[in-house]
């Protein structure tokens, strides 16, 4: 048992937007006063994490004059090499400003989509020279709220027409950075296109630079849509596309909570860290979360760290459930690593296994001894074991 302490080697990174959420929403006004970023870095720093994450925006007001842009700039780039944080991800905000109501990429005013286009690049040139290695897209405007006004395959392919002219200026300027999609179902429009993992996993393999363009999925998005993350994320890894991450809290399908990490479905966030860590995920671990309203700046501290404590006493339990020795016989009799055996013999031939014969009423009585096994794992995550 360790004091679950986290350090910069265990990458857990914050977007500037996360603990600097002032406590703004639909019904009511901020609850916070604004967060500056350079405090936000100085405090995550303290807390043990290794990176922040931003939007253009968060760091430099939309519309923000040339000589403030670089003065405010120069202030983070101090703070981080002051503190030895690390940019992990830049991302940019085509949703806030009204120009966007309508989406960026995807806006059916051609005018507006140019400009999101421009915004983005821009904003790139500024990831590039704080060193982020990806750079998230989430279009949470890009979408709508009745069917007539949208046409899906022209949105779609407007979609990849930005993609494809993105990744293009990546490889022309020589920049490392990848680029994650992040889906969400809905909220703010009442349905976004690229919706889920699997959505966004296909659009990507319609692009012409690919291999570039990866996820960036959300625990509470893909559990809004009423999606197991942890098979989502299992998917993503197995097509070598989760370049990236954002770890919140969910409570089923409601609207978008950004609990602290570990809120929520709990159990859903033990299998998330077990499917990460199982897997050697190498990327960061990022929050994306809200602290509540109900919270002054302690009370943000207090989430921020227990975001990370939370990721860190589950990656123990989920050790403890792989090295237990009645997990491994408990996964033997469930016939786990049966799975991994190809359905057909070495040189077998279709015109064998057709020739096979199989006692389907043995077959058929055989318990698979699932729930002996979900119970340990129960019994590990609660600590009984
Ligand atoms: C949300 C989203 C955002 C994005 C962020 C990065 O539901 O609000 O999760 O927080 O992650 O805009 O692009
Ligand atoms: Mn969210
Ligand atoms: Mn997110």
């Amino acid at each position: 048992m360790t004091d679950f302490v986290p350090t910069p080697a265990d990458r857990f990174a914050f977007g500037l937007w996360t603990v600097g959420w002032p406590g703004l929403d639909l019904f009511g006004s901020a609850s916070r006063p604004p967060l500056d970023p350079v405090e936000a870095v100085n405090r995550l720093a303290e807390l043990g994490a290794y990176g922040v994450s931003l939007h253009d925006d968060d760091l430099v007001p939309f519309g923000s004059t040339e000589e403030t842009r670089s003065a405010l700039i120069g202030r983070f780039t101090r703070a981080l090499a002051q503190t030895g944080m690390v940019t992990s991800m830049v991302t940019t905000n085509l949703f806030s400003h009204p120009v966007f109501k309508d989406g960026g990429f995807t806006s059916n005013d051609r005018a507006v989509r140019r400009f999101a286009i421009k915004k983005v690049l821009r904003n790139l040139d500024l990831a590039a020279e704080l060193g982020a290695p990806t750079f998230v897209l989430w279009g949470g405007r890009e979408g709508a709220e009745s069917h007539a006004g949208k046409d899906i395959a022209a949105a779609l392919d407007r979609y990849r027409e930005a993609m494809n002219i993105l990744c293009g200026y990546v490889r022309e300027q020589g920049y490392t950075i990848r680029f994650a999609i992040e889906p969400k179902p809905n909220e703010p429009r009442g349905d976004i296109l690229l919706p889920t993992i699997g959505h966004a996993l296909a659009f990507i393999n319609t692009l012409d630079d690919s291999e570039m363009v990866g996820l960036n999925p959300e625990v509470g998005h893909e559990e809004m849509a009423g999606l197991n993350f942890a098979q989502g994320i299992g998917q993503a890894i197995w097509h070598g596309k989760l370049f990236h991450i954002d770890l919140n809290g969910q409570h089923g399908p409601r609207f978008d909570q950004d609990l602290r990490f570990g809120a929520g479905n709990l159990r859903g966030a033990f299998w998330a860290v077990d499917t990460l860590e199982t897997a050697g995920y190498a990327g960061p671990k990022h929050f994306d979360y809200k602290p509540p309203r109900t919270e002054d700046i302690g009370g943000v501290w207090e989430t921020a760290r227990a975001c990370m404590r939370n990721y860190l006493i589950l990656r123990e339990r989920a050790a403890a459930f792989r090295a237990d020795p009645e997990v491994a016989q408990a996964m033997t009799d469930a016939r786990a690593p049966e799975l991994a055996q190809p359905t057909l013999a070495p040189g077998e031939s279709v015109a064998d296994l057709r020739a096979a014969e199989f006692d389907v009423p043995a077959l058929a009585s055989r318990g698979m001894a699932f729930e002996r096994l979900d119970q340990l794992a129960m019994e590990h995550l609660l600590g009984a074991r």
